[in-house]
């Protein structure tokens, strides 16, 4: 679907723009233009239904979920809120809109993020790599649903996936660390044992793209497997390595959890649109 029509009901009437900026702003509320304002999306014909203030994104064939997120083009996520249409918008991540952009529902995929770590575990390391992962996934429309540091045990790690895999249905986890050789690494082992299938093109992404980066990215075991309906991804432990990996397999997480989860069968639709930020 595409943005048709952005426009703002304002006492003298309606006020339609080609391009404007969304942003959060400092208090978290949404804003249009740098003014705090309620947002919504909305079916064509619907514009009167918008109180006065209200900016309103008028998108061809909606069909708006509430919890949804909806992506603006590259840049630009909102979330769409519960409630009874039109529905309103939060701004997640701000940037320009233009009329005739592209608009895409994407459907929240339940995330958790755990942190492998012996020094992590015993709070003599500050975790930086989840963090970064949790910022770096809501681009997706990722929603972090659990976060857990364990230390570098398979029983620990494998308990940990079962219950989020199994138990909490989440459909994507990333870890971050003990990828590579010490021995005390045993990620890799640990996915192994739990794993259904295995997903081999994510390793070897994360590996071929770090290796433009650093030759010791050989050293990383980064994997990914499957189980039931949960990707689970390993990543090494490092901040800037987990980042980096990260960024290489950004642009084909999502349509992986799609098609894992039976939400999209159709491999060939917008293949580069949500792209991953490097430098935000
Ligand atoms: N990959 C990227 N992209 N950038 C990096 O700096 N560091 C490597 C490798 N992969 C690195 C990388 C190093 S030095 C190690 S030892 C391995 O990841 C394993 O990391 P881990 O044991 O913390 O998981």
């Amino acid at each position: 679907m595409r943005v048709i029509e952005i426009f703002e009901r304002s006492p003298r009437g309606f006020l339609s723009h080609t391009l404007c900026y969304l942003s959060v702003n400092r208090t978290g509320n949404s804003a249009f233009n740098g003014m705090e304002r309620p947002l919504y999306i909305l079916d064509p014909g619907q514009r009167e239904e918008i109180p006065e203030k209200g900016v309103g994104f008028v998108v061809s064939k909606s069909a708006a979920k509430p919890g949804y997120f909806l992506s603006l083009g590259e840049d630009v996520l909102c979330r769409i809120f519960e409630g009874t249409p039109p529905f309103r918008l939060s701004v997640e991540q701000g940037g320009f809109v233009s009329v005739s952009r592209n608009a895409d529902l994407l459907r929240p995929i339940p995330t958790g993020i755990l942190t492998v770590s012996d020094k992590g575990s015993r709070g003599e390391r500050e975790d930086l790599s989840g963090p970064a992962l949790v910022r770096r996934l809501q681009p997706l429309g990722a929603v972090i649903e659990a976060t857990a540091t364990v230390p570098d045990e398979i029983e620990e790690i494998v308990e940990t996936l079962k219950e989020w895999s199994d138990g909490r249905g989440l459909k994507l986890i990333l870890s971050t660390g003990g990828t590579g050789f010490s021995r005390r690494d045993v990620t890799p082992e640990a996915f192994a044992s739990i794993a259904e299938k295995t997903a081999p093109g994510i390793g070897e992404t994360m590996r071929s793209a770090s290796m433009k980066i650093t030759p010791k990215a050989m050293l990383s075991r980064s994997c990914a497997v499957i189980r039931g309906e949960t990707l689970i991804v390993a990543l090494p432990g490092s901040e800037k390595a987990a980042e980096e990996c990260f960024a290489a397999i950004a642009p084909a997480l999502r349509h992986g959890v799609e098609i894992l989860c039976g939400w999209d069968s159709e491999c060939g639709s917008r293949p580069h649109q949500h792209h991953h930020k490097r430098n935000r």
